[in-house]
């Protein structure tokens, strides 16, 4: 069989199951498995793929075709311009958790705080990608990141220890929420579990089948964790820090209100995501 042949085959059966993107799918598989770019993808049309790389190529798309996520298949995933190894250990990033990132980067980047005294907690932190990408675009801060998962932390270790620019300011932390915090920091960053109860039997078979259900569950109204942080920071806190959570699509009002009766004077911001959903609450001290 020849590239184009595959690349071909593959999309077709990708679409048959109903795979979205299955052209992007199919790509990424073959690129994984030929280890080239995607731009050779097209330049290489006549390349014969050997009998390993055909066999290699069947068993991606079975387990795809079981629903298995593609980025657990090809144990890496891409956040904020940044490559990630990922596994069943951990959620799987989304895009729309970059916006995370950009408003800690804005706030800390606006407050001129003495600079090696910046101390940013990722609580929640997964695979570790919200963590380090904070390490790598902030060289003064130091950042915690606690999870309450030891599976996940192994995995958010195997990208710290990538990142040597970030890793030694990137400290790893079991337990639950603000708990294994020492000392008080500046800023506050989560994106905890916020998925209601009742919404779990309508998840996609890629999420509900294959995601840690510690990543996503949180209780009736989807803000059991949220609302525990919340309680928790008081105290945890320097004064003028900044909390940014990201939220569902309809809790932003909700966990507005939550903040706002447990921090009378801070400054409240929904702030929405490129498809105008308010996905990140900001709460200024
Ligand atoms: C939605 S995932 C987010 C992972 C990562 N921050 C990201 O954005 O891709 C939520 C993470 O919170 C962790 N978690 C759940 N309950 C927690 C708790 N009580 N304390 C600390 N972490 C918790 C889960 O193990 C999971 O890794």
């Amino acid at each position: 069989m020849i590239l184009s042949q595959a690349l071909h085959s593959v999309n077709r059966t990708l679409s048959a199951a109903n795979i979205d993107d299955a052209n992007i799918e199919a790509e990424l598989l073959l690129c994984s498995i030929l280890e080239i770019s995607n731009a050779q993808l097209y330049s290489e049309p006549e390349r014969l793929l050997s009998a390993t790389e055909i066999k290699h190529l069947h068993n991606f798309v079975k387990r795809r075709l079981s629903h298995e996520p593609t980025a657990y298949i090809l144990k890496r995933c891409q956040f904020y311009g940044s490559d990630f190894y990922v596994d069943r250990r951990v959620m799987v990033p989304r895009p729309e958790t970059e916006l995370l990132v950009e408003k800690t980067v804005e706030f800390a980047q606006r407050r001129c705080l003495l600079k090696n005294q910046f101390v940013i907690a990722d609580i929640g932190t997964g695979s570790g990608v919200i963590a380090i990408n904070l390490a790598l675009a902030l060289p003064e801060a130091r950042i915690y990141a606690t999870d309450i998962s030891p599976s996940a932390l192994q995995v958010a270790d195997i990208n710290r220890c990538h990142y040597r620019e970030a890793s030694n300011r990137v400290k790893l932390l079991q337990g639950n929420l603000l708990e294994p915090l020492s000392e008080p920091v500046n800023v506050i960053v989560a994106n905890l579990p916020y998925i209601k109860n009742c919404e779990l039997q309508t998840l996609s078979p890629e999420i509900i089948n294959f995601e840690p259900m510690t990543a996503l569950a949180s209780g009736e109204d989807g803000l059991d964790k949220i609302r525990c942080l919340l309680s928790q920071a008081p105290g945890k806190m320097c004064s003028e820090g900044c909390l940014l959570l990201e939220v569902g699509h309809d809790q932003g009002e909700t966990v507005s209100s939550i903040a706002d009766s447990q921090f009378a004077q801070a400054i409240i911001e929904l702030i929405p995501d490129l498809s105008g959903i308010n996905r990140v609450v900001k709460i200024t001290l």
